[in-house]
């Protein structure tokens, strides 16, 4: 099962763990009442045949997928990559991962704009609120294999912090706002 737990601010390697000390986790139900973000356990050596996926993709009109590999051999750049990749940022649309082989961190803001630390393993997809400010690690075994999910034409622009006046920014801590609130 996925884990995720509030990171400290540690300099240093940022594909350790940074765990707080005792470790703080978050549980997926206010993973999600925190940041919005959605998450399912799906197979990822057999999604086709499980149905999951495809139901998914259909219910929320992912017509695309492309399939992406982070290592240092199969990445070009990769050092240049993972460096951006680990800017704080949002897009203007989700952003949906579904990791099919190794692992990685995605790192979200939570309502007080602390880091969250989602570990991200097989199996596991994962779908980022338009809006929500994040960033993205590999571990120390620097090996992420990942499907990539978009509605339409994909764009996977980074919008880096400060990004407070885009609409989509504005949206997304509206809705949160009121989530936080209600619930
Ligand atoms: C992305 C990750 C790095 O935008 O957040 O692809
Ligand atoms: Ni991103």
């Amino acid at each position: 099962m996925v884990q995720a737990w509030y990171i400290d601010n540690d300099s240093g390697d940022v594909r350790l763990e940074h765990h707080l000390s005792p470790p703080q986790f978050v549980d997926l139900e206010n993973l999600l009442r925190k940041t919005g973000v959605m998450y399912w356990k799906l197979d990822p050596e057999n999604c086709e045949s499980e149905g999951k996926l495809n139901q998914i993709r259909s219910e929320k009109g992912y017509s695309f997928m492309d399939i992406i590999e982070i290592s240092p051999e199969k990445l070009p750049d990769y050092e240049e990559k993972i460096k951006l990749f680990y800017k704080e940022h949002i897009h203007k649309d989700e952003e949906i991962r579904f990791i099919l082989k190794g692992s990685g961190y995605f790192d979200v803001r939570d309502e007080a704009d602390k880091w969250i630390r989602i570990e991200a393993t097989a199996g596991d997809l994962l779908i980022l609120p338009a809006g929500i400010y994040h960033r993205f690690t590999p571990d120390i075994k620097n090996y992420t294999k990942a499907m990539r999910l978009f509605s339409g034409e994909p764009v996977w622009t980074p919008y880096f912090r400060p990004a407070d006046d885009m609409e989509q920014r504005k949206n997304y801590v509206m809705k949160q706002k009121r989530n936080f609130l209600v619930k």
